[in-house]
């Protein structure tokens, strides 16, 4: 059958900065799907967006397209409604493994496809697969199964979920064309949509550590991603929240979840605490289930009792010891003073480089590599005190890392102010 489109008249009309018409777009993202339209076309079409953009309807348009690429999913067995989370990613970033949980055990059911890390920001799927047992890949009939069993499921999206996705993310990865909001946005909402979740918080960073670093792009993103979600009946808000400074005190997948599991049994650094129960009132005012309140779950141990359940059902021992470093080194306080500034990109890397992420697709990570932060931006310290952990089991990636921290902490000692961004931004609906 002869095509109706070439794909170069659409590049064409993008470069030129004309509005793509709707089978314009239906055609691009399925034939480039099917194969038909190639990699360096893609390509081209791809960086015509980044610099031209897309308006509203073409965002929603090819957000469509790339949802009707697969299946979607639903969960209309359920007898609880479903919400979701999304962060567009940072560094420290563990607030889904205590999140699921903890909304579960408010009441509604979360059911959350999740990703890996890629560069310096770490993906939920590497951290829970640090737990001794853990398995990411479920069918979709495990899936309902361990959701009903359990409220929450947090596993790996099956190949038939925005297949159209997964190519034009790889493809972008290797094109420089990721921080486009039209396709930030629109890759985001078409896993989120299909998923077939009810509702959806997201979570958008900003900062040195996020895709987006400029606050007031982030809200661009947020509204672009509320308006698609809410247009396609995925009741949607969203929090512009801080990434300039890392999450909590540890980056690196077994060591974010220890962490996590120090949220869930009611301790746990302040700033994840705050972050996770504010999402977890979110999601659960968007589906109206207000019966518990996410701070009392977290303190009466049924948020506990929902993550050993669901670790336990996706054949993880929540009760293992999880793996630690071979090797550990330690940076420490030049001076005595206020930690004005720690740059979440900087830790980011400095994780990335010691073995707790990839930089390719497919790389194995190291479950115990990552950093630990002795001390927060606003915090007073000591000369000689530490200031950074690092674990790695390969000790030659030390030198790297530490270059990489180079820079990454002030300390004032005059009236310097600490600077840093509100951990919550913006709220979006
Ligand atoms: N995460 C996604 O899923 N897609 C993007 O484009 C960026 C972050």
């Amino acid at each position: 059958m002869s095509e109706p489109f070439a794909a170069v008249e659409i590049i064409g009309a993008k470069r030129d900065n004309c509005v793509l018409t709707d089978p314009q777009i239906d055609w691009i993202v399925d034939a480039y799907t099917r194969g038909i339209v190639a990699d360096e076309q893609m390509s081209a079409l791809l960086m015509a967006i980044l610099l031209n953009g897309m308006n509203g309807h073409e965002i929603s348009r090819w957000t469509d397209a790339m949802v009707n690429s697969g299946k979607r999913m639903s969960w209309s067995k359920l007898r609880v409604p479903t919400v979701d989370k999304h962060s567009t990613g940072g560094v420290g970033d563990k607030i889904t493994l205590p999140l699921a949980p903890l909304v579960a055990a408010c009441g509604a059911a979360v059911p959350q496809l999740s990703g890996r890390g890629l560069g310096h920001t770490g993906g939920t799927l590497d951290k829970l697969e640090s737990i001794p047992g853990w398995r990411a890949s479920l069918t979709n009939a495990e899936m309902l199964k361990v959701l009903q069993e359990c409220g929450a499921v947090i596993c790996a999206a099956g190949a038939d979920l925005a297949p159209a996705d997964k190519k034009l993310y790889a493809l972008r990865d290797v094109t420089g064309t990721v921080p486009a909001i039209s396709l930030i946005a629109s890759s985001i909402m078409s896993k989120k949509i299909a998923e077939g979740t009810s509702a959806l918080v997201l979570d958008v960073k900003a900062g040195s550590g996020a895709f987006i670093s400029d606050p007031e792009q982030a809200k661009l993103l947020a509204r672009t991603m509320v308006d698609l979600g809410n247009r396609s009946g995925v009741k949607t808000r969203a929090l512009v929240t801080a990434m300039d400074v890392p999450l909590g005190l540890t980056a690196g997948n077994a060591l974010e979840v220890r962490e996590s599991v120090e949220v869930l049994a009611g301790g746990g650094p302040a700033d994840v605490v705050e972050l996770t129960i504010l999402l977890a009132r979110e999601m659960l005012e968007l589906v109206g289930v207000t019966s518990k309140d996410p701070a009392t779950a977290l303190k009466d141990g049924s948020a506990m009792d929902h993550w050993r359940r669901m670790i336990s059902a996706q054949g993880g021992d929540p009760d293992a010891k999880l793996p630690t470093a071979k090797e550990t080194q330690q940076v420490f306080a030049e001076t005595d003073g206020l930690l004005t500034k720690m740059d979440a990109m900087k830790v980011g890397v400095a994780a990335w480089l010691l073995g707790a992420g990839r930089s390719r697709q497919g790389e194995k990570v190291q479950a115990a590599a990552g950093i630990e932060m002795h001390a927060k931006p606003g915090e007073m310290v000591k000369k000689g005190a530490p200031l950074f952990t690092l674990h790695s089991d390969e000790p030659e990636r030390f030198t790297r890392s530490l270059a990489a921290l180079d820079g990454a902490v002030s300390i004032s000692t005059s009236n310097e102010k600490v600077e840093r961004l509100p951990l919550i931004v913006a709220r979006i609906e």
